[in-house]
């Protein structure tokens, strides 16, 4: 009874709908409503490329139908569409230690805030009258068409929210032709990744380490994966002192989390056969419930048979030679010829908060950069991403391109962002939200929500492409 009901009211509303929803990634269930299936079957248009899909797929009005046409038959959207109520509600899916190394940041989180506060004191300035009727999100980045300035940040561990991890960011992004940038502590090797991917753009993020040869090897192996860009990230040759992860004693790669690229490297793998570096602090061992388990996580984290593992020195090995290698600390500018000496991909700098290093970064010959402070997870009382950026804009003046990070939580930021003059923006902890409560198809629907909102903001701000985006769009709030 209750399914012809939503048959009925469907039926009611596809004649109106159906213009707008277009060819979209309905569920199952609401394809097979006969009214829907019959009307989709004869209105929907064949996109021929991710693009062209991604165009048509993504636009806000088609994103609004897709939501509210579902609704009608009693399908709510998989992850909430407010930010905080999407963190809320990933809070009580993830344990403990995973919600605090994915929300936390360092000290007393001033940083976290500082980003978003940053975010809320812009405000947007609408003109009216004008036609938006026709527009498009789509912007061209290193000789490329993305559907939006939009790129999915390097996050680690991404084992900590889904089994799938860096596969189903892989699969989402794929889905929708949003980059992703492959993190230097994945769950998942960026081999596997990119097999899923098509010809869909990927990056791969860089951190340092002590040994070149591995630098080497990871830079090599992003090559032969098809990326186009490495980033290397600069702010994080030490942890941050992360308050949360430090009350809970909790360090996911000391359970051989997060340390699938170095585990699936050749030049790692070989370094495993000589004696791992000495710790930088030595604790007096005891065998407890504790440590057996976390035995027992790194022996599973470990490529191979779990039998054959946990007759193997190797899982250990692999924890206390990535400890000792991880990131050196006397990297200075003359490491990067390193770099751009061995690849002729881009290079991109992470963690560029000061006009005068982004003036460096295109003197070392880089080919862009990007502001960030890490999610706020480095330093306490650092400067917001978001106020760093005029300076370095200003710096720069358009020679390469400068990306954002920190505290995009929606399109809205997005049209800030690329008002205050970034090419693109880089999305962090909402997708590892995302992630957490619907794997592969939460991620493809968050984004799908940020292209939506950006292409709304746009239209209603009274622009019709981001190109048009300028700081007069903006007024800095009156605190
Ligand atoms: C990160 N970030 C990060 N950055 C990086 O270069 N390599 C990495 O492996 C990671 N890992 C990572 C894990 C987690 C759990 C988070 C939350 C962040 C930083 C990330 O790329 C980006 O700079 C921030 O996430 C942006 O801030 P928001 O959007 O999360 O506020």
């Amino acid at each position: 009874m209750q399914a012809l009901g939503q048959h009925l009211a469907a039926r009611r509303l596809v004649p109106p709908l159906v213009g707008l929803v277009g060819d979209l990634a309905l569920d199952q269930q609401l394809r097979e409503l006969p009214a829907l299936r019959f009307a989709l079957e004869r209105h929907t248009p064949r996109p021929c490329n991710p693009v062209a899909r991604t165009r048509i797929a993504s636009g806000a009005v088609q994103r609004q139908a897709e939501v509210y046409a579902r609704g009608v038959a009693g399908t709510k959207p998989l992850i909430p569409t407010d930010p905080r109520r999407l963190e809320d509600a990933a809070r009580a899916r993830l344990t403990p230690e995973a919600y605090a190394y994915v929300a936390g940041g360092a000290g007393s989180e001033t940083t976290i805030d500082a980003n978003r506060a940053a975010f809320e004191r812009q405000r947007i300035v609408p003109r009216v009258l004008r036609d938006v009727s026709a527009r498009t999100t789509s912007v061209e980045l290193f000789g490329r068409m993305l559907p939006a300035p939009i790129l999915m940040a390097p996050v680690g561990v991404l084992e900590l929210a889904h089994r799938d991890a860096d596969l189903a960011v892989a699969r989402a992004t794929a889905a929708l032709g949003v980059p992703m940038i492959f993190s230097n502590q994945a769950s998942v090797p960026m081999e596997t990744c990119a097999a899923a991917m098509g010809s869909s753009p990927r990056w791969f993020q860089l951190y340092w380490s002590k040994n070149n040869d591995l630098v080497a090897s990871f830079v090599r192996r992003a090559e032969a994966c098809g990326c186009d860009a490495i980033v290397v990230t600069l702010d994080t040759t030490m942890l941050g002192w992360r308050t949360r992860d430090l009350d809970l004693a909790y360090l996911p790669f000391l359970r051989g989390k997060g340390i699938a690229q170095y585990t699936s490297d050749p030049v790692f793998r070989a370094m495993l056969a000589g004696e791992p570096p000495a710790p930088a602090a030595t604790v007096k061992r005891r065998v407890t419930l504790h440590s057996l388990s976390a035995l027992l996580q790194m022996t599973r984290a470990y490529p191979g048979g779990f039998v054959a593992n946990l007759r193997s020195k190797a899982p250990l090995g692999a924890v206390q030679h990535f400890v000792g290698t991880y990131s050196r600390t006397n990297l200075t500018w003359e490491d990067l010829r390193f770099l751009r000496e061995r690849t002729k991909l881009k290079i991109l700098l992470k963690g560029i908060l000061h006009p005068d290093d982004a003036r460096r970064a295109v003197d070392h010959g880089m080919d862009g950069v990007i502001v960030s402070n890490h999610g706020g997870r480095q330093i306490d009382g650092e400067i917001a991403s978001l106020d760093a950026l005029p300076a370095i804009v200003a710096e720069v003046q358009g020679r390469i391109p400068v990306l954002l990070d920190g505290g995009v939580r929606g399109g809205a930021d997005v049209f800030k962002a690329v008002a205050l003059g970034a090419h693109a923006v880089l999305v962090g902890r909402p997708y590892v939200y995302a992630l957490a409560l619907a794997g592969e198809d939460g991620i493809r629907e968050l984004l799908r929500n940020f292209i939506a909102e950006f292409d709304l903001t746009l239209g209603l701000a009274g622009l019709r492409d981001p190109r048009e985006i300028t700081t007069e769009a903006l007024a800095a709030a009156r605190s």
